[in-house]
This record gives structure tokens, sequence and C-alpha cells, in this order.
């Protein structure tokens, strides 16, 4: 089984349960950033690994159209309930991130929460979110890495083949160094619990244009 399939796998068995899992990280850590990430979504704004759609209250009017797109059945289906609860329209689309189903340049915003911790190829992500995001448009990451404190990320690395093999996520990637060395200007950010949660923007990687003589 590839690891993509996995990862649908756990996700389908966790569904009904995610919400609970995130425990205290929920409450402490993530409650306060999701309405910050929600703040930053603007104009034809997509949701990749959208989950169960933790972030869908904090979506502002400011969202002219909203779309999410997610591996695993079992969390869109959590999603539509919640968006259904809070009379939010949005379409969800079973995606695999490294394969986005959008043409080149289709949304202002293109925003990701705590799955390129987990998408098997984070760069191929990071290329496709580039490749639908307008030229002109935001990326906008809710994102755990490794910790700037010495001790806790030989921690993370320490914990991080049990827990990827348990829930398919990595405790130790570098998903900022990635989208720096892609190209992504990074703008603005802010970060939690020694800098292991991070929200930030970017602009999509200026795409070469070839100039005939
Ligand atoms: C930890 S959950 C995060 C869910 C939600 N964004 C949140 O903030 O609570 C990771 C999500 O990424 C999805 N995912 C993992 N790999 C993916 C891929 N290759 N393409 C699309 N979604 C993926 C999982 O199915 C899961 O719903």
């Amino acid at each position: 089984m590839s690891e993509t399939e996995r990862i649908r796998r756990l996700y389908d068995d966790r569904a009904a349960n995610y919400d609970r899992s995130l425990g205290l990280v929920e409450r402490l850590v993530l409650g306060p950033l999701r309405p910050a990430y929600g703040s930053l979504l603007n104009g034809e704004t997509l949701e990749v690994g959208i989950g169960s759609g933790l972030n869908l209250p904090f979506y502002s009017p400011a969202v002219t159209r909203a779309v999410g797109v997610d591996l695993s059945r079992e969390m869109l289906r959590e999603a539509e309930k919640r968006a259904r609860e809070l009379g939010i329209s949005i379409t969800l689309i079973e995606a695999d991130a490294v394969s986005l189903p959008f043409p080149d340049a289709s949304f202002d915003t293109v925003a990701v929460s705590l799955a390129l911790c987990t998408i098997p190829e984070p760069a191929t992500a990071l290329r496709e979110m580039a490749r639908v995001c307008r030229p002109d448009g935001r990326l906008v990451f809710l994102e755990h890495v490794r910790s700037t404190n010495r001790l806790i990320a030989l921690l993370l690395r320490a914990l991080s083949p049990l827990n990827q093999r348990a829930i398919g996520c990595h405790l130790d990637r570098e998903t900022f160094d990635l989208a720096d060395g892609l190209g992504f200007s990074l703008e603005q950010s802010q970060t939690r619990l020694f800098d292991i949660f991070r929200l930030a923007t970017a602009r999509p990687p200026a795409v070469p244009r070839v100039t005939l003589d």
C-alpha cells in the first residue's frame, strides 16, 4: 500500500474523533491561531487538506468562493456537516494535494493548516499550491514544524517516527525552509510553543517568463 493510501485510510478511520483528538493543543495553541488564519483568507479561496473544517467558523465575508480538498472522504463528510451547520457555502472535493484538479492561477488565496506535516510529498504539494494560486494571490500556512529550541527539536525528531507511523504526521519537518527554497516569499508570521506552530503568509514563486527575441 502506498503511503498516500495509508494516510487516506488513517484519516477515514480518525474522522469521527479527529476534533476531539486534538485536545489541549487545539484549546491552547491552535484555537487562538485559527481566527487569525481565517482573517487572512480573501477572495476565491482554496483550503488544501481541509480535514473536518475546523477553520470554517473563521471564514469571513471576504471569502467570495470557498473550495476545500482532502484525501479522506470521511474527513470531507465532517467538513460538509460543519459547513451546513454554519450556513457556509463551500465546494468539497476528494483530491490529492500533489495533483490539484484546478487550472493554473484559479485562486486568490490558497491555504493549508496542519497538512504539510502529513502529505507524503510536501514539495510537490507546495508547487501545486503555487500553481493554482494567482501570481498576485497569497498562500496562507498554519503548520507545525521542527522547533528552533535544540532540545525540543531533538525530542520531536526522536518522537517523529512513532507519530508518523500512528497518524501519518511528521513532527520535525522544516516546511518553511522548504517553501523558502522553492521560491515562496514568506511575508509575515507568528509562532507559538517554542516556534513549533507557525502562522505565515507567502507570495507564490515568480513564474519565469520566456521572452522571444
Ligand atoms: C492533521 S489533519 C488537518 C485537518 C485540518 N486542516 C485542520 O487544520 O484541522 C491533516 C489532513 O490532511 C489530509 N491529507 C493528508 N495527505 C493529503 C494529501 N496528499 N492530499 C490532500 N489531503 C491530505 C488528511 O486527510 C487530513 O484531513
